[in-house]
C-alpha cells in the first residue's frame, strides 16, 4: 500500500466499524487489518468518513453587479478545510450564448480548483440547438444535470416552456433537471411594489419572496416533471410549504429529490431585522423563513423527504458588496458563505443533538449527493475501488465558526456565534493529504474535473 490509515472508526451511510484502510494509487485498495504501507497515518480512534460532496456552489459567480467573493481557488481550499473533497458548481448560459461557450468559461475558471469538481449547466436560452444538439453533447461530456432558474426575472429566469423542454430532453438523455423554485413573476411584482412604496430595508427582501411563491413554483415544477416523465431535483428548499409539495409527490412514488442548506436550518426571518444593516448578510433567495420552518426541514432530513444538504455557497463581503444595497434591499447581492462550515454544522446539530445517526449524517453530506449526481461509487463512500477521499473527523474537537478560524474569502461568518463539537482534522484526496491540522497543504489546480454518470432511478 502507499498509505495505511490505522485506528480509525470507519463511517459510511450504512455501517460504523473499526478497520484500517489501505490506499494504493489514489484508490481504496483494502479494508481490514495487518496491512503494510509506505506511510502510516494514525487516525487515533477518530471517525474516518468519505469526503464531503457539496453539489451546490457558486464560486466566482458574476451576479447583481458584483462577483461572488470566493473564486475556485479560495473556495475549494476552504471546502477542503471543512471536510469537503468534491463540489459541483454551475456554468450559466447567458442570452445568445451556447452551452459550450458557458461551459468553456466555467471550465477555465475552475482550473484553479484544489479539489475534484463537476459542473451543472444552467440553461438560460433554450434554442433548438440547445434542445436538439447541445444538451446531448453535454451529457456525453459527463455533465448529466442541468439547472433551470424559475426566478431572477431579467437575468437567469426562464419561462415554463424552457423548463418543460428541459425536462422532456432530460428524460430522453437520462439527465437530471434542478430547479430554483420560486415564482419569479410574483417576486418581481412584489420587489418593485415594495421599493416604490419606500419599503427598502432588508426585511422587505423576505416579504417580497413569500413562501407561497416557493411552494407554487415547486409544485408547478413537480407537476411539469411528472408530465414529462422526468425526475426533478429542487435546490435550496427553504419553506415547509414547499417541502409539503415534495412529500406529496414522493408519497405517490414520483422521483422528486430536494436539498436544503444550513442557513435555512439555523436562521429565521428575524435575522433581517438585526441592527446596523447586519440583516443584509442573510439576504439570499429563497430568504430565511418564519420560525417553525427549520423544524419542518430537520424533520424532512430525518424522514428522507430531503435527501441532501448542500450549501448554495455564494459569499459577498459585508463591506463593498452587501452594502451596495444599504438604501435598497433589491440591490443587496443575494447569497451567503457556507462551503467550509456545512459538514461540521450538520454533524453537530444533526448527530450531537440527537436528530439522526452518524450514518445519516454521512449520507446527507456525501453519499446521497454522489448517488443522485452520478458520482457513485467513485465518490461518496468508503469501499474498495472508490477514490481515497477520506476525512479524519475528531468528534470531540470544538471549533468556533469565526472568520479567524475559517478560510473562506469573505469578511464575516454568519455562524460566528456557534461553536461546534466535531471537526475534520485531516482531509485526503485520492490518497494525498490536502489538509492537516486546519492548514491546506495540497496544490492549487490539482482538482480533477469529474465526468458524471447518467441518473439511475
Ligand atoms: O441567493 C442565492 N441563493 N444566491 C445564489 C444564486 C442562487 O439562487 O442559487
Ligand atoms: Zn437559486
Ligand atoms: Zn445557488
Amino acid at each position: 500500500m502507499d498509505t495505511v490509515v490505522t485506528n480509525g472508526i470507519i463511517v459510511t451511510s450504512t455501517e460504523t466499524y473499526e478497520a484500517d484502510i489501505g490506499v494504493k494509487d489514489g484508490k481504496i485498495a483494502a479494508l481490514g487489518r495487518g496491512m503494510q504501507g509506505a506511510e502510516t497515518l494514525d487516525a487515533q480512534g477518530n471517525y474516518v468518513i468519505p469526503g464531503g460532496i457539496d453539489i451546490h456552489t457558486h464560486f466566482e459567480l458574476p451576479f447583481m453587479g458584483t462577483v461572488a467573493a470566493d473564486d475556485f481557488e479560495t473556495g475549494s481550499i476552504a471546502a477542503a478545510c471543512g471536510g469537503t473533497t468534491t463540489f459541483i458548481d454551475f456554468a450559466i448560459q447567458g442570452e445568445g450564448e451556447s452551452l459550450h461557450q458557458a461551459l468553456e468559461t466555467w471550465m477555465e475558471r475552475a482550473k484553479k480548483a484544489a479539489i475534484d469538481y463537476g459542473l451543472h449547466v444552467a440553461i438560460g436560452d433554450m434554442t433548438d440547438e440547445v434542445m436538439n444538439v447541445e444538451m446531448a453533447e453535454m451529457v456525453e461530456q459527463g455533465i448529466t444535470s442541468f439547472k433551470v432558474f424559475m426566478a431572477y426575472k431579467g437575468t437567469f429566469m426562464v419561462d415554463d416552456e424552457t423548463l418543460f423542454k428541459s425536462l422532456i430532453k432530460a428524460r430522453e438523455l437520462g439527465a437530471l433537471i434542478m430547479v430554483h423554485a420560486e415564482n419569479g413573476d410574483v417576486l418581481n411584482y412584489l420587489i418593485n411594489k415594495h421599493v416604490a412604496e419606500g419599503k427598502k430595508e432588508p426585511i422587505w427582501h423576505a416579504r417580497s419572496h413569500p413562501p407561497e411563491a416557493e411552494a407554487e413554483a415547486a409544485g408547478r415544477a413537480i407537476i411539469l416533471a411528472g408530465l414529462a416523465g422526468a425526475p426533478i431535483y429542487i435546490v435550496h428548499l427553504s419553506a415547509a410549504q414547499a417541502l409539503e409539495k415534495v412529500k406529496e409527490a414522493r408519497d405517490k412514488g414520483q422521483p422528486v429529490f430536494a436539498e436544503t442548506c444550513p442557513q435555512y436550518l439555523f436562521f429565521n426571518i428575524g435575522h433581517y431585522e438585526l441592527p446596523l444593516f447586519e440583516g443584509a448578510k442573510y439576504v439570499m433567495s429563497p430568504p430565511l423563513r418564519d420560525r417553525g420552518n427549520e423544524k419542518s426541514l430537520w424533520q424532512g432530513l430525518v424522514s428522507g423527504d430531503l435527501q441532501v444538504v448542500a450549501t448554495d455557497h455564494c459569499p459577498f463581503n459585508f463591506v463593498g458588496q452587501k452594502d451596495m444595497g444599504r438604501d435598497d434591499f433589491s440591490k443587496i447581492p443575494n447569497g451567503m458563505p457556507g462551503v467550509e462550515t456545512r459538514v461540521p454544522l450538520i454533524y453537530h446539530f444533526g448527530v450531537n443533538e440527537g436528530r439522526f445517526s452518524v450514518n445519516r449524517f454521512v449520507e446527507l453530506v456525501s453519499t446521497n449527493p454522489a448517488r443522485i449526481f452520478g458520482l457513485a461509487p467513485q465518490k461518496g463512500t468508503i469501499s474498495i475501488g472508490a477514490d481515497a477521499d477520506l476525512v479524519i473527523f475528531d468528534p470531540e474537537k470544538a471549533v468556533r465558526l469565526s472568520v479567524e478560524n475559517l478560510h473562506m474569502n469573505v469578511d464575516h461568518s454568519p455562524y460566528d456565534h456557534i461553536t461546534v463539537r466535531g471537526y475534520p482534522i485531516l482531509t485526503m484526496q485520492r490518497g494525498k493529504i490536502i489538509v492537516k491540522d486546519g492548514e491546506f497543504v495540497g496544490e492549487v489546480g490539482a482538482g480533477q474535473f469529474l465526468t458524471r454518470r447518467r441518473i439511475e432511478i
